[in-house]
């Protein structure tokens, strides 16, 4: 057993709903369950860093109220850059995680729990490393492409918002005979969109990890439409390339690039190839907001209250996961390789195929 009496909680990198979901199950059984003070850290692993270090001592009565059922996080967080390597002014490179052990040693941190995305357990992980801090993460992201876990908190909402979006789009795809694109978010993985778009009806769905072709595309659509149909719903992750591998991004007046636009690629290309009548929606950041949906509050409350007895056990260096239908925990060695892409085995491909959604084909090979 750890001999733990202060236990620190963060948010880190993008938002997502049940955030809040968790603090509560860490605090609640923090406190009820073992009796140690909860510090929950502002601003992500920049709260820490800060001088002094930016906190709020965390008690179960401010759960009473709305917290469960809120997207986003109280405590609020940061996806900037790498702590691990900040580039300054003039060009140098610094690491700060001296200022994140002085923060964890002015604090008294005994333990911390980490809720985080691939990027975050990484990062996190080494500068608990180095502070000599036993850290336990809990997987977050919309993205759900955390190792090791079937499900991150913020997935399931994230599909409720898809999957309603297409549900808005269809009746007006209906009304006015068009084919409609919805760009989902995902990074470089599929899950958002292939979950989503099976869930939402989609006719066609492209990701990252799937080859496609603009006729393939084309050649589906026509299909339909010759068929009877009178509208299509195509559904598109962020990630997916051009049909000649270029990678799409908007970039903003600062000069950074972000995901985003292969919507309005596709338009302009199936425009040309099928004379439909298309338009674009980007659903963007609302996929991470609004009201966590049942899964996410059981997911979030079931990872809090795990990722705190493994505190107690002093089990660090794990993160909590869901596998079939329980809470599990695996080493975070296993997590920190990378994002979690679709395997082409998944049995929703199967699923998605078997609907007949046309998910793209291999690209015929240049000829020699
Ligand atoms: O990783 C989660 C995610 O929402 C991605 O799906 C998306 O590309 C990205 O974050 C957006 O990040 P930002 O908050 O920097 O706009």
């Amino acid at each position: 057993m750890s001999n733990i009496k202060k236990l620190g909680v963060l948010t880190s990198g993008g938002d997502c709903a049940g955030l809040n979901a968790v603090i509560r199950a860490v605090t609640y059984r923090a406190i009820q369950g073992y009796g140690w003070k909860v510090l929950g850290i502002l601003d992500g692993t920049a709260g820490l860093m800060d001088d002094p270090p930016r906190f709020r001592e965390l008690s179960t009565d401010m759960f009473d109220g709305r917290l469960l059922r809120e997207g986003g996080t109280f405590l609020g967080t940061t996806s900037k850059g790498d702590p691990l390597n900040v580039r300054m002014p003039d060009g140098s490179v610094r690491d700060l995680s001296p200022e994140f052990a002085r923060g964890v040693q002015t604090l008294g941190l005994d333990a911390l729990v980490a809720i985080g995305g691939d990027g975050s357990m990484r990062i996190v992980s080494k500068l608990c490393e180095r502070a000599k801090l036993g850290l336990v993460g809990v997987p977050k992201t919309i993205d759900n492409d955390v190792h090791g876990t079937q499900w991150a908190v913020g997935f399931a909402t994230a599909l409720s918002v898809v999957t309603e979006a297409l549900d808005r789009l269809q009746p007006t795809a209906a009304s006015h005979h068009r084919v409609m694109i919805l760009e989902v978010m995902g990074r470089d993985v599929g899950h958002i969109a292939l979950n989503g778009g099976i869930a939402g009806g989609a006719d066609i769905i492209l990701i990252p990890e799937l080859p496609y072709t603009i006729a393939g595309v084309a050649r589906r659509i026509k299909e339909l439409l010759a068929q009877g149909r009178t509208h299509a719903l195509v559904v598109v992750a962020e990630g997916v390339k051009t049909e000649d591998g270029k990678k799409v991004s908007i970039q903003d007046l600062t000069g950074h690039s972000r995901y985003g636009g292969i919507g309005y690629y596709l338009l302009e290309q199936l425009v040309r190839h099928t004379g439909a009548e298309i338009r674009v929606t980007i659903l963007g950041h609302v996929q991470r907001g609004g009201t966590p949906s049942a899964r996410d509050r059981l997911l979030a409350s079931s990872f809090g209250v795990h990722a705190v007895d493994l505190v107690a056990q002093g089990r660090f260096n794990r993160m909590v996961a869901w596998r079939e239908s329980g809470v599990i925990d695996v080493p975070l060695s296993e997590v920190t390789i990378g994002p979690r892409a679709v395997d082409p085995n998944d049995p929703l491909i199967r699923t998605a195929r078997g609907l007949g959604i046309h998910l793209g084909e291999q690209r015929a090979k240049p000829r020699d």
